[in-house]
């Protein structure tokens, strides 16, 4: 790649146009995908931007999906940062007919018009839930604020008082790499009603499955 060495994102897309079938990019900026997706003459996946993590959300999905059968009317309840993999399911929710609760504190919630419902309040989001799910406190990028966002976020981990707020059959999940005792509990994550080992199984069949659809496309 020669992006580092000046390249434009519009070059370096023509030219691997020519060289791949699809293109999987990571990047820290969600707009330089969006660009090398404008410019790319096959199918660009977003393998994860700041925004966005849409991959993660489709293996979430066909995880639900082996544990409950039909998506629609699934509630679940994000806990934790407002950050890309929040975003993603509850755009993916919302498609799939779930209800998607996120409750995040102040500074770290989504926008609205994702189709989730937000608020500033564990307990309430989990009552009821089909799935609790979390994510890292500190995402790439946002290295520099780790102890105010440990500090900021220490009354959103799941644990297992939280989980007993949710359903009796109520799934646990994590898209990974979990901090046991940051995010979530050993106890938790480690415990019975984690799902979190099938969901990381479960990106390998997913992404198979959205390359295969793409190339089929
Ligand atoms: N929110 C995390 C997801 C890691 C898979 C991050 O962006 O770092």
């Amino acid at each position: 790649m020669q992006i580092s060495r000046g390249e434009s994102i519009g070059d370096t897309a023509r030219v691997l146009s020519r060289y791949v079938d699809a293109i999987v990019v990571r990047a820290g900026s969600h707009e330089a995908v969006a660009e090398l997706a404008a410019e790319a003459e096959v199918p660009v996946v977003n393998g994860l931007t700041p925004l966005h993590h849409p991959c993660q959300a489709l293996a979430d999905l066909l995880t639900l999906r082996e544990r409950f059968g039909d998506l629609a009317g699934l509630r679940l309840a994000y806990v934790g940062d407002g950050n890309n993999v929040a975003r993603s399911l509850a755009i993916a929710g919302e498609l799939a007919g779930m209800e998607v609760v996120v409750a995040a504190p102040p500074g770290y919630q989504l926008e609205e018009g994702h189709g989730a419902k937000l608020t500033d309040d564990p307990r309430a989001a989990a009552a009821g839930a089909d799935a609790i799910y979390t994510d890292v406190w500190v995402s790439m990028g946002d290295e520099a604020e780790a102890e105010r966002r440990r500090a900021d976020l220490a009354p959103f981990r799941i644990d297992a008082d939280l989980l007993s707020a949710a359903k009796d059959e109520a799934v646990v999940l994590h898209c990974l790499p979990a901090h046991p005792g940051e995010e979530i509990t050993a106890e938790v994550l480690y415990g019975g009603r984690s799902a979190v080992w099938d969901q990381a199984e479960n990106r390998l069949h997913a992404q198979k499955a959205l390359l295969q659809t793409l190339l089929d496309a």
